[in-house]
């Protein structure tokens, strides 16, 4: 069996959030930029479902590890937090439908896609396009905590949850990998296919949610906002060009989540969300 690999100064504790999100908020949350907010959001409503998928695969081979107290005990912080994530993601998604976007038919796309996932693939491939999806949020994250440029320019009653949950998709980001290797060995040519259908799968429905949020947001042709989002995303330095490496990273045969050592990000931020979450409770009380 794999022993955990989660570095000493990592601990697997689920927070339970809370979060508002009012009317003030600002109708471009992120980057003062229509692009910018719907992509973020578009990405929030594949949440909820998303992370309950994840839950119920690794649930269904958590008594793999039984004889292993620390994994027992991390695969327990895992689907604790995934189960906040989903609830506080939920809350973001209606307050965008509230406001006339499309979130949940987003919602309801991802939860058609899983639905078929689970009718079609037996609980292993499950628990390997978990592992694939999980990849991409634990890159995603050490993007967002190591280049601060988007925690910069997203408004603050929103920001903390976007902290909170990269905090702990890095936190978590080895847990069902390690799973899948007690479960199924090493099956690489399964990881690269599941990698592969859940990038284009993810990357179709994020595009159609994307124009869908900016057509029913009367932006569609915005086109300088397109343009700067875009460049945002696919630029130099760009949030998903960034990402590229890593994401290559996976199809090496002996990769291990924790080859990207950064749980130094980890301690950095829990500080800094504090930070933030005191000032969301100014903001609250003002
Ligand atoms: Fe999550
Ligand atoms: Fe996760």
């Amino acid at each position: 069996m794999t022993t955990s690999k989660t570095p000493s100064n990592i601990s697997i504790k689920p927070y339970r959030m809370d979060f508002e999100f009012s009317d003030a908020i600002p109708r471009y949350w992120a980057y003062n930029d229509p692009f910018m907010t719907h992509f973020v959001g578009a990405l929030s409503t594949f949440f909820p479902d998303g992370e309950r998928f994840f839950i119920d695969s690794v649930r269904h081979f958590r008594d793999t590890v039984k004889d292993d107290k620390v994994r027992q005990q991390e695969i327990a912080g895992f689907i604790g937090q995934e189960a906040h994530h989903s609830k506080e993601h939920e809350s973001l998604n209606n307050f965008m439908e509230k406001r006339g976007l499309p979130a949940l038919s987003g919602a309801n796309a991802a939860l058609t896609l899983l639905n078929w996932g689970r009718r079609k693939f037996p609980p292993r491939t499950r628990l390997a396009a978990t592992v694939s999806l999980e990849h991409f949020t634990a890159i995603l994250a050490n993007r967002l905590l190591s280049h601060p440029d988007f925690m910069n320019h997203i408004d603050d009653s929103i920001k903390p949850l976007w902290m909170w949950h990269a905090i702990e998709e890095t936190e978590h980001k080895a847990v069902a990998f390690d799973l899948y290797k007690d479960v199924k060995g090493n099956n690489h040519k399964e990881l690269v296919f599941t990698m592969v259908m859940a990038t284009a799968l993810l990357a179709a429905t994020t595009a159609l949610y994307q124009v869908r949020f900016m057509a029913k947001d009367g932006q569609l042709f915005n086109l300088k906002s397109w343009a700067f989002g875009l460049n945002k995303l696919f630029g130099r330095q760009g949030l998903i060009s960034g990402l590229i490496p890593d994401y290559l990273d996976f199809f090496k045969e002996d990769f291990h989540p924790w080859d990207h050592a950064n749980s130094e990000l980890v301690e950095y931020w829990r500080a800094r969300l504090d930070v933030e979450m005191d000032k969301l409770k100014l903001l609250k009380a003002a």
